[in-house]
Order: C-alpha cells, then sequence, then structure tokens
C-alpha cells in the first residue's frame, strides 16, 4: 500500500518551511485540488453520466464549447467562490472575470483557470487535463477589475495543472521546484510520486502541429526541417515527434522525459499573436517548465515576462528541454 504525503501535506509543510504561512494558501489550494477531482470523476464516468458532446455555445475566443468545458468551469467556480481566499476569478470560458458574489467572504488571491484543456481529445477518450494561476490581488483592492489580473507570469504565487489520463496527476509549483501527485482514487488523495521534477537539457522529440507549416515563420519552419533531416542534416541525430492536442499532456511528457513543445506565430489568423492563452496556458506551464530547469519563450522573449493586456491574450509558446528552446530563440534573432 502506497501511504505517502498528501498534498495538504506537502503544501502545509512547504508554506511552514518558507515562514509566515497563515494556512490560507494551502486552502485555497485544496479547494482547487477539489475541483480537480470532481473533473477527474465527470470525466472518467464520460458517457455513463452524458458529459461528452458539444454544449452547442461559443466562448469568448469564438470556439465551440463541449459540454465538458461548460461543467468543468462551473465545478471550479462552485469548489473555489465560498471559501473567502479568492477575491475573483478568470477563465478561458467566460467573458468577463467572475467576482466573488456578495454573500460570500472576500481573500487577499485571484486566479485564472483553463478549465478544460485539450477539449477536442474529449470525445475521442484521450488525456485532458485543468490548467490553473495563483496571483495576489493588488494591494488595497477589494473589488477587483480585469486589469487587476493583467500581471506578468513572473508575479504567479502558483502555477499548476491536473491530467486526466491513464492516471490522473496533479503538478504544480510554488517557485520552489516542481511535484508530481497521483491521485489514489480509493481514497479519494493525491499522493506525491514525482518529488522534484526536472527536464533533461537536451531532447530528440519534438511537438507541434505539422498541419500548419506554411503558416509558420522562418526560424520555425528552419528548426523543424533540420529536425526532419535528422542524422543526414545539421542536427546529426534523429528526431521523434509526438502531438496530442492537449497541452497538459505535452507538458507532462516534457516533465517526464524531455522534448520541445511548440504552437508558434504563424499567419494563419493574422488577428491572433498565437493559438495558447497566456493567462490560463502559457503562464502557468511557463512557471512549471522553468522551475523544472526548462525555458519557455515566445521565440522572442521570455513569456513570464510579457505585461499582459488583456485577459484573453494569446501567445506564441516555445517550451521544454532548455537548450532546444535556446536554439529556436537563436534563430528568431538571427
Ligand atoms: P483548449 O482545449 O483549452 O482550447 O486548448 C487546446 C490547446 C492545447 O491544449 C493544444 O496544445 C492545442 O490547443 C491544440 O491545437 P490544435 O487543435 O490546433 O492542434
Ligand atoms: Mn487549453
Ligand atoms: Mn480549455
Amino acid at each position: 500500500m502506497h501511504t505517502g504525503e498528501t498534498i495538504t501535506q506537502f503544501i502545509s509543510e512547504e508554506q511552514r518551511r518558507v515562514g509566515g504561512a497563515t494556512g490560507e494558501f494551502t486552502a485555497l489550494l485544496n479547494d482547487i485540488v477539489t475541483a480537480c477531482k470532481y473533473i477527474s470523476n465527470a470525466v472518467n464516468q464520460g458517457a455513463l453520466v452524458g458529459v461528452l458532446g458539444t454544449a452547442g455555445s461559443e466562448n469568448v475566443q469564438g470556439e465551440t464549447q463541449k459540454k465538458l468545458d461548460v461543467i468543468s468551469n462551473d465545478v471550479f467556480i462552485k469548489a473555489n467562490e465560498w471559501a473567502g481566499h479568492l477575491a475573483a476569478m478568470a477563465s478561458e470560458e467566460m467573458d468577463d472575470i467572475y467576482p466573488i458574489p456578495a454573500q460570500y467572504p472576500k481573500g487577499k488571491y485571484l486566479i485564472t483557470f483553463d478549465p478544460l484543456d485539450g477539449s477536442s481529445n474529449i470525445d475521442v477518450n484521450i488525456s485532458v487535463g485543468s490548467i490553473f494561476s495563483i496571483l495576489r490581488c493588488p494591494e488595497g483592492v477589494t473589488n477587483p477589475t480585469a486589469k487587476d489580473f493583467l500581471q506578468p507570469g513572473t508575479k504567479q504565487v502558483c502555477g499548476g495543472f491536473a491530467l486526466y489520463g491513464p492516471s490522473t496527476m496533479l503538478v504544480l509549483t510554488t517557485g520552489n521546484g516542481v511535484s508530481g501527485f497521483t491521485l489514489d482514487q480509493n481514497v479519494g488523495e493525491f499522493i506525491l510520486t514525482h518529488p522534484n521534477m526536472t527536464i533533461p537539457e537536451d531532447t530528440t522529440e519534438f511537438a507541434i502541429n505539422m498541419s500548419n507549416m506554411r503558416f509558420w515563420e522562418e526560424p520555425v519552419k528552419r528548426y523543424v526541417d533540420e529536425c526532419l533531416a535528422g542524422s543526414t542534416g545539421s542536427r546529426d541525430k534523429d528526431f521523434n515527434m509526438r502531438w496530442v492536442a492537449s497541452m497538459v499532456a505535452e507538458v507532462y511528457r516534457i516533465l517526464t522525459r524531455g522534448g520541445i513543445f511548440m504552437y508558434p506565430k504563424d499567419t494563419k489568423d493574422p488577428s491572433k499573436a498565437g493559438k495558447l492563452r497566456l493567462m490560463y496556458e502559457a503562464n502557468p506551464m511557463g512557471f512549471i517548465v522553468e522551475q523544472a530547469g526548462g525555458a519557455c519563450s515566445t521565440g522572442r522573449e521570455r513569456v513570464m515576462e510579457i505585461q499582459p493586456e488583456d485577459l484573453h491574450q494569446r501567445v506564441p509558446v516555445i517550451l521544454g528541454s532548455k537548450n532546444e528552446v535556446e536554439r529556436v530563440v537563436a534563430y528568431h534573432k538571427e
């Protein structure tokens, strides 16, 4: 029997070590964990509980919402609105921020989340997940507006994601390394199974949606062409490719065995700087990847240093094994 450290114990002890912990952060994280357990259960039950398929609505990004996008968003809100740790929430699936309703106490944190990442994979039974980022509500602000969320990724207190795969996992950082937990379904607790996750600096595995190739910029084309040429080209080694279309699954793979993941800038829709969203996807994942020794860039700048201008802003993302990300960044400079 595995009787390892639970996520609550791990976070409480980590907070105690850094000092001044009031227990509020641990309690907030517990509510997020509860949301992830609910979503995990819904994903796992699938067709048995009628959660597959589309909801018949569109989100603010103009994407068709799946039933599970909407359900997961509601679960996140219900699990987090009541306890008094948050001043407001923002989600990929909501046009505007969600202020804490008047009947509940307010707290000092803000969260942003992608309640269900990889939604195109729900109906085909491939891994999906949830991504979240915790920020501090600016000092003196009791009724935050969207602009109070517009903090660069370097200000994050915590970045994390849940992965609903063959095992349900939770991966998080508070700026002190990266820890991975596995949900023990019988006990209902996330148990620390992957302490100090680190990303190897080198890799021979890349992930990109190749169908967008004709829309890419020159530096990304060059990098991928060199990977494809493998041992017959300038890289002198063969590469392998993966594309799950769930960022959570790609990042988890990279945390486990290295790799590079790219959703670069492209000309497919000139109104969008990239596909992935800065506040719900790029920043929390960037925080985790950097804390594991990897890198996360747009190709031109460090993702976590971007000053957000809009809640739903999209950015190019190139993340993973450090030496490979740095190579792509160098190609952008040339
Ligand atoms: P979401 O399901 O939250 O909209 O995010 C999907 C994202 C990301 O997880 C994945 O890497 C990428 O979109 C897949 O995009 P393509 O379908 O264009 O490959
Ligand atoms: Mn997503
Ligand atoms: Mn999503």
